[in-house]
């Protein structure tokens, strides 16, 4: 039987013959709308990192393949305020008024000789992190090596907790240059607890949804370098590693001093309990302001369900375990007792330093 977008044999043939054709006189070919959408899809499911592919399905995919790098610009033209607004309505799709999208752009691909366009940021929306005089840190320690990069490029940071960073966007042969994101670009939620007002005074925030942009889209021998993924978030990730990890907020004192707990001694385990009320506050308040989340354990009741319908597909479930086995309560789901391959297969993404990293420019 025929499947939805699926090719017959004889097309399938006679689309090979175009592609052969094409690389042998072009060195490349281009993807087709259902091609990009397809591969973008398989590169999902095939990827070992992400406890959400159940819906690898439903991803949908934005084509920015023409929106910059035409070889036949007009000269003049501002060919990074292109691709930077093409991210910023990236942003602004995704958020959907806080019914997060799964969405990936795909922008051009590296042509032989010609590498695309690129953003030096890991995440469209992250928080800046300021070194200080006396080693310790303003904002996410995990931005610090690209704050200061972006420093050099003449950004001024605020030197808050919570500052979003600039995109950087760089063509190849051309200097990088930055954009500050629009606030309705970057919505955020304030972290509350519904049990424990004195959450409120500690003012943590955290960004709506994660965007992706440090993958790279390998498909069909092409690379797609600039692919930002968004995504809803898991509790877990924001309370349970981004706020409480010693080495990112490091907030897990302030929290158990905010639930009046004894933090003097390990044995009364106030990290553990101070963990859980805060990853709760996460779910508490994006569920207050409306905006999408999901917990821990339906995100693995559903990936095991997902490994499920793909072991009857006769297809195996490529996992890294511990990307999938939760940060916070990690032995409560059924992943826990499961053992997983990481194998690597094709379409797929794969991390891709920006070029401030690969040339050792910080
Ligand atoms: N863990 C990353 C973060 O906290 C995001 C990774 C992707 N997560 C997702 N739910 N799609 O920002």
């Amino acid at each position: 039987m025929e499947q939805e977008g699926h090719l017959t044999a004889v097309q399938a043939a006679s689309r090979l013959a175009d592609v052969e054709q094409d690389v042998l006189s072009h060195h490349t070919y281009r993807h087709t709308g259902a091609e990009l959408t397809a591969g973008a899809r398989i590169a999902w499911r095939n990827n070992p990192l992400c406890v959400g592919k159940f819906y690898w399905r439903a991803l949908e995919v934005r084509d920015c393949r023409d929106l910059v790098d035409d070889p036949g610009d007009t000269p003049g033209q501002d060919r990074e305020a292109a691709v930077f607004e093409a991210l910023v309505e990236h942003l602004r799709l995704s958020w959907n008024g806080g019914k997060v999208r799964l969405l990936l752009s795909v922008f051009p691909p590296d042509l032989p000789g010609l590498p695309a366009a690129r953003v030096w940021n890991s995440q469209l929306i992250r928080y800046a992190g300021y070194r200080r005089g006396d080693g310790t840190v303003a904002g996410d320690p995990d931005s610090v090596r690209f704050t200061d990069a972006v420093l050099r490029l003449d950004w001024r940071g605020k030197g808050g907790e919570f500052d979003v960073l600039p995109l950087v966007v760089q063509l190849p042969g051309r200097e990088p240059r930055w954009f500050d994101l629009p606030s309705d670009a970057v919505p955020e939620v304030r972290i509350t607890h519904p049990d424990f007002p004195r959450f409120e005074e500690l003012g943590l925030r955290w960004h709506a949804f994660p965007t992706i942009s440090n993958q790279r889209l390998d498909l069909g021998g092409l690379r797609y370098p600039l692919v930002p993924f968004s995504a809803w978030y898991t509790c877990a990730e924001i309370g349970g590693r981004n706020l409480s990890d010693v080495n990112r907020y490091n907030r897990l004192p302030q929290v158990a001093g905010a639930m009046g707990l004894d933090t003097h001694r390990d044995r009364t385990l106030w990290r553990d309990r101070a963990l859980v009320e805060l990853v709760a506050a996460v779910l508490h308040s994006f569920d207050r302001d409306g905006v999408s989340i999901i917990d821990h354990h339906f995100a693995t009741k559903q990936f095991v369900r997902h490994e499920e319908r793909e072991a009857k597909q006769g297809r195996a479930c490529p996992a890294d375990w511990s990307s999938i086995v939760p940060a916070t309560s990690g032995s409560t789901p059924p992943a826990w007792q499961r053992r997983y391959e990481p194998t690597r297969a094709l379409p797929n993404f794969s991390p891709h330093p920006a070029w401030w990293q690969a040339e050792g420019r910080d």
